[in-house]
C-alpha cells in the first residue's frame, strides 16, 4: 500500500510543481468563483468551474460575473487564456487531477446541518473517482464531514481513501467586499484525512495563495473555521447586548466602541447591528451546536449569542415605532423605506440579511415599505421569507424621501448619500452608527 500512496502523491506533486495540474471546482458561487479565479491567474493553472445551475455556467462561458465584487474582466480574461471553463457535465468530474468543492451548506429549517448538497456533490464525484485524485472539501461544516460524510461515500466506489485517492478540508476564509484581503492573501488552512492528503493539498494551495497553514487533520480544519465564526457570532452579539444597555442609559454606543478602539492590545472592535446576515456567521456556529449533541456537550455560548441576535431585528422595529410614536403616528399605514437589502456593506448579497426580518416585521405591523439599495435592483425570492412581496429598488430622491413618514438604514452602503437622507426624511432610524452627530430627525436604534 505504501508505495501506491507515495506514487500518487509524488505524480500529484510532480504535475503541481510543473504547473501542468488540473483543477476542477465545484460550486461556482461567492467562494468557488473566486478560488477557480485565482488559480487561473496566479497560478496559469487548468481550471474547470462546475456547477449545477445551467445559466452560471453560460454566463461564464461567455465570460460573464454574476457576483458584483467579481468584476466581468476577469472571468473574460480568464476564458481568453484558454485555461478557464465552466461546465454542467458532470461526467467530466473524471478529468480534473485535484477536485475543490464549494457548494452550499445551508441549515435546514430545523436549524440543523443541511448536508445534501455536499452528499450529491460527493455521490457524483463518487461515480466518477479515479485512482490518484485528489478531493478538497471547502465547504464550511462540522467537525468530522470530510473523514466521515464525504470519506464513506467516496470509498463506496471500491476505491480507498489514503490509499487511492487523496482527502482533505480546507476551509474558505472569504471576505466580500473587503478591499484588503482577497482570495490569494487570506492565509489559507488545509488538514487532511492522512499526512499525504495535507501535504499535496498545501502543495497545491501553494501554487496559488500567498500563505498556506498545514494542521494536523480534516477535523482540526474544519473546527478551525467553526471557531473563526463563533468568535465574530458571540462578538456581534455581545456589542449588540451593549447597544441595548447604553442606549437606555443615554450613551451611544458608537461612541464607546470608537473610544474603546484606541486601546491598542486586548481589545478588538465589533460593530452592532440590525441582525445578522450573510451565509456563514447566523448559521455556521449551529453546525458545532449539533454535532456536540452527539457527545451530550451543549454550546451555551453559541446559544446565547444566536437568542441575542435574533432579538436585534424586533429591538430596531421597535425603536422605529417608538421614534414614530413620538411623532403621533402609528406604524400602521406608515410610508417607511428600507435603506439597503444586502446583509453588509457595499456588497450585493441579500443572503440571511436582516433587512427581509425588518421588512417583514414592518409588514405585520400594518407599514408601507418601499426599499432603495444600489447593488440590489430587485431582490431575489427569500427561502426564509417566502411570503414577502417583490421588492424593487426604487431611485433615492429628495421628493421620495419627503413622502416617508420614515426611513430605516439597514446596511450603511458608500453609495448612498446620507447627508441627502438626514436633510429630506422626517425620521431615520440609524441602525449602523452611520451618523455619528446628533441630529434632531435621527434616532439611533
Ligand atoms: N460566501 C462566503 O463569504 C463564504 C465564506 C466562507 C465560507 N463559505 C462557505 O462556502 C460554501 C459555499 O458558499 P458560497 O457562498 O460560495 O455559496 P453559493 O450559494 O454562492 O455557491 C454555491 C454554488 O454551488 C452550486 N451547487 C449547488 N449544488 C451543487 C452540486 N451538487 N454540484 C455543483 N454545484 C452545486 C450552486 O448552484 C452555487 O452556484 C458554504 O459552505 C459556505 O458556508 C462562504
Amino acid at each position: 500500500m505504501e508505495m501506491v500512496v507515495s506514487e500518487h502523491k509524488q505524480q500529484l506533486l510532480d504535475k503541481i510543481a510543473g504547473g501542468s495540474i488540473h483543477v476542477g471546482v465545484v460550486g461556482m458561487g461567492y467562494v468557488g468563483l473566486p478560488l477557480a479565479l485565482t488559480f487561473v491567474e496566479r497560478a496559469r493553472l487548468k481550471v474547470t468551474g462546475f456547477d449545477v445551475d445551467g445559466n452560471k455556467v453560460s454566463r461564464l462561458q461567455r465570460g460573464e460575473s454574476y457576483i458584483m465584487h467579481l468584476g466581468a474582466e476577469r472571468v473574460t480574461r480568464a476564458r481568453e487564456s484558454g485555461l478557464f471553463e465552466a461546465s454542467s457535465d458532470f461526467d467530466r468530474l473524471a478529468e480534473p487531477d485535484a477536485l475543490l468543492i464549494a457548494v452550499p451548506t445551508p441549515l435546514t429549517a430545523q436549524r440543523e446541518p443541511d448536508m445534501k448538497y455536499v452528499i450529491n456533490t460527493a455521490e457524483a464525484i463518487g461515480a466518477r473517482l479515479r485512482p490518484g485524485q485528489l478531493v478538497v472539501l471547502e465547504s464550511t461544516t462540522y467537525p468530522g464531514t470530510t473523514d466521515e460524510l464525504l470519506r464513506d461515500i467516496l470509498e463506496r466506489t471500491g476505491l480507498s481513501c489514503g490509499k487511492d485517492f487523496l482527502l482533505a478540508f480546507s476551509p474558505e476564509r472569504e471576505d466580500p467586499g473587503n478591499r484588503s484581503f482577497n482570495t490569494a492573501t487570506i492565509p489559507k488552512v488545509v488538514g487532511g484525512v492522512s499526512p499525504e492528503a495535507t501535504t499535496v493539498a498545501a502543495a497545491l494551495y501553494r501554487r496559488a495563495l500567498d500563505r498556506v497553514v498545514e494542521v494536523p487533520s480534516s477535523r482540526v480544519a474544519e473546527a478551525t473555521k467553526l471557531t473563526e465564526n463563533i468568535f465574530r457570532a458571540v462578538n456581534i452579539a455581545l456589542v449588540n447586548e451593549l447597544k441595548v444597555v447604553y442606549e437606555r442609559m443615554g450613551i451611544d454606543v458608537w461612541d464607546v466602541l470608537d473610544a474603546a478602539s484606541s486601546k491598542p492590545f486586548g481589545f478588538m472592535r465589533f460593530n452592532p447591528g440590525p441582525g445578522l446576515g450573510g451565509h456563514c456567521i447566523p448559521l455556521d456556529p449551529f453546525y458545532l451546536t449539533w454535532k456536540a449533541r452527539e457527545f451530550g456537550v451543549s454550546t451555551r455560548f453559541i446559544e446565547l449569542a444566536g437568542e441575542v441576535n435574533v432579538a436585534m431585528p424586533r429591538y430596531v422595529v421597535d425603536r422605529l415605532q417608538e421614534g414614530l410614536n413620538l411623532r403621533g403616528k402609528p406604524v400602521k399605514d406608515s410610508r417607511i423605506l428600507v435603506l439597503g437589502l444586502a446583509y453588509k456593506k457595499d456588497i450585493d448579497d441579500p443572503r440571511e440579511s436582516p433587512s427581509f426580518e425588518l421588512i417583514s416585521l414592518l409588514l405585520e405591523r400594518g407599514a408601507q415599505i418601499q426599499v432603495h439599495d444600489p447593488h440590489i435592483p430587485t431582490a431575489p425570492a427569500m427561502r426564509s421569507w417566502p411570503n414577502l412581496p417583490e421588492l424593487r429598488s426604487v431611485e433615492l430622491t429628495p421628493e421620495l424621501l419627503e413622502a416617508q413618514d420614515a426611513v430605516l438604514i439597514a446596511t450603511d452602503h458608500s453609495a448612498v448619500d446620507y447627508q441627502l437622507v438626514a436633510k429630506h426624511a422626517p425620521l431615520v432610524v440609524d441602525s449602523r452608527g452611520v451618523y455619528r452627530t446628533p441630529q434632531s430627525n435621527v434616532i439611533k436604534a
